[in-house]
């Protein structure tokens, strides 16, 4: 059995990634397993750059391999706002959908894209990077209770309720997360081969 850190105190992410690595034999630890972990500064200007500086301070702090997302909303008629200060748009989720709901009166072009980018660190140093999307349109109103964030306000393409409306087994096929995470996922594959062909 292998074991990893997400580095992450949302209990709503953990649950996504378990529920995306159910099947593997790797058990699965977040920051809630290390109360004494400090905060750790998103300081960086991209989706990647945050993820990257959340798996290194994990990585070396738990002294384990890491991996951390760094996610948020990109609406086009916001010119990309409020991407990575998506967490910090407005105290809480529901003044957040209501901030974003009121910029968007008026407009007429609703869309926008989810994007997750996941860093892997392993010894406080970045091993590889990927970025997931999921494209949409964002709802006139908030309807559903699945999920967290902006997902009572996200409708996905090809679907017409939103990610809180939606069973968790749609989101977790066709998220940014879980795109993003099958490229991590495949690249983690591809290594281990790779060192199993070498031992
Ligand atoms: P962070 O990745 O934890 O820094 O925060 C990303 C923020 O983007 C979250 O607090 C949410 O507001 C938003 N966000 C990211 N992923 C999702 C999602 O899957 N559903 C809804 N909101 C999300």
């Amino acid at each position: 059995m292998a074991f990893i850190v997400v580095a992450t105190n949302n209990a709503h992410k953990v649950d996504e990634y378990r529920r995306l690595m159910a099947g593997e034999d790797v058990e699965l630890q977040s920051l809630l397993d290390y109360p004494g972990c400090p905060a750790i500064e998103e300081n960086g200007t991209t989706f990647a750059e945050n993820a990257g500086i959340k798996a290194m301070e994990a990585s070396r702090y738990c002294q384990m391999p890491a991996f951390a997302d760094d996610s948020g909303l990109e609406v086009e008629a916001l010119d990309g706002a409020p991407g990575i200060y998506s967490s910090r748009y407005a105290p809480t989720d529901p003044e957040r959908i209501a901030k974003l709901l009121k910029e968007l009166e008026g407009k007429e072009n609703r869309r926008a894209r989810f994007v997750c980018a996941i860093a892997i660190a392993w010894n406080g140093e970045v091993i590889e990077t990927f970025e997931g999307e999921v494209r949409g349109v964002i709802a006139a109103a908030p309807s559903g209770s699945n999920g967290f964030g902006y997902d009572p306000v996200f409708i996905p393409d090809g679907y017409e309720q939103s990610f809180a409306e939606l069973p968790p087994e749609v989101k977790n096929r066709i998220s940014h997360r879980a795109n993003a995470f099958a490229k991590a996922q495949a690249f983690v594959e591809e290594q281990l081969s790779l060192l199993g062909d070498l031992l």
